[in-house]
């Protein structure tokens, strides 16, 4: 089996080092490991696969014709003056940032969704934002099943999604990153809020699911919330359908979906909450019911953990699939 030379852009942060954590777990076919961050954690330690490596500061000539896979975990700013330095050497570079999400040029991928739409030349690859993915295999089988008319979302997101200064004003009670002391609150605010009304998070997860879905002119809205949990993300979904859905069929069709675990067992009070698929890669799927007034419409409740299946696990699981499809262009 081949081997691949890794290189992880921010190794020292929420997402970096859950993603390293997640390349041993999944037994990733790794040969090199290059731990990449600021200037800061230039030779902290990290122990994976069974040894130390040192953390390397960033530098524009990081990236050599060496490497076969980098993970940028550090910013959308860092990615947008990296990743093209990663790409011209060749190297199948994935975004977990925004940056260029909404490139037409850039497939934004959730593996068990809509991995046909990456091609083996493909150098970048995005990442969608960690509500957004969580969404769209339970999005995808209803698209599939019935046509989707319309989307409505409200998110309920944990603190480690604004990464470790939003994690430490959980557990410290500060406000360094958020804009009121965020542990008997929730605040409607995630990223900056824009002229239009909506925050920058609800722009991700509108823009994100029309192109990861394909539904170009369909009316989707967001209300984003951060709320004092460290880790998990929940997300109450309202999708109004093309054609009355049969809600039994629904279960049937998500519990066949990679990855997708229908928990929704109300009356013995089982439903999907962020504690248990927090660790895990799993998204959970419950409260599947249908609308009181309206046939066409479907509600349901999802959870997932924004550190792994939000963010490092889709990451990875985009690199396996192409080394699975196209392992003859990985140089
Ligand atoms: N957290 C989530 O749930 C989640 C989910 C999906 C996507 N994302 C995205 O993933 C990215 C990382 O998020 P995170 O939560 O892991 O953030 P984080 O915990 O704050 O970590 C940030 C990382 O970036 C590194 N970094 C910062 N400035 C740098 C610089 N000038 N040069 C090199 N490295 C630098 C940091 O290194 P130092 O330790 O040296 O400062 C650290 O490793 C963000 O774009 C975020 O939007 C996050």
């Amino acid at each position: 089996m081949n081997k691949y030379n890794v290189v992880v852009v921010g190794a020292t942060g929420l997402v970096g080092s859950t993603l390293i954590e997640v390349l041993e777990e999944r037994d990733f076919p790794l040969n090199q490991l290059l731990p990449l961050a600021s200037s800061r954690s230039v030779g902290k330690e990290i122990k994976a696969f069974g040894r130390s490596y040192a953390v390397e500061e960033l530098t524009t000539d990081a990236f050599t014709d060496n490497y076969d896979f980098a993970f940028f975990c550090a910013g959308g700013e860092i990615s947008k003056q990296y990743a093209p330095l990663s790409v011209q050497k060749g190297i199948i570079s994935i975004d977990n940032t925004s940056y260029f999400r909404n490139d037409d040029n850039v497939p934004l991928i959730v593996p068990e969704v809509n991995f046909e739409q990456v091609h083996s030349t493909d150098r970048l690859i995005s990442n969608p934002n960690c509500s957004t993915i969580q969404c769209m295999p339970p999005l995808k089988v209803l698209a599939d099943l019935y046509g989707i008319e319309s989307i409505n979302y409200a998110t309920y997101q944990a603190c480690s999604g604004a990464g470790i200064d939003g994690l430490n004003d959980l557990l410290n009670d500060t406000t360094f990153c958020f804009d009121y002391k965020i542990r008997e609150s929730v605040l409607p605010r995630i990223d900056v809020f824009l002229d239009n009304g909506y925050s920058k998070e609800e722009a991700k997860m509108i823009n994100e699911t029309a192109k990861i879905l394909k539904l170009p002119g369909v009316p989707i809205s967001a209300t984003c919330v951060r709320v004092p949990i460290t880790t998990g993300h929940s997300v109450a979904v309202t999708v109004e359908l093309k054609r009355e859905p049969d809600i039994d069929q629904v279960r049937r069709s998500m519990s066949a979906v990679e990855g997708l675990s229908v928990v929704d067992d109300i009356k013995n009070n089982i439903y999907p909450i962020a504690e248990s698929v927090r660790g895990k890669d799993i998204i959970e799927v419950g409260r599947l019911r249908k609308d009181l007034f309206r046939a066409n419409v479907i509600h349901f409740w999802t959870v997932a953990d924004n550190l792994r299946k939000g963010a490092a696990t889709n990451a990875i699981q985009i690199a396996e699939k192409f080394i699975a499809k196209y392992p003859e262009s990985i140089s």
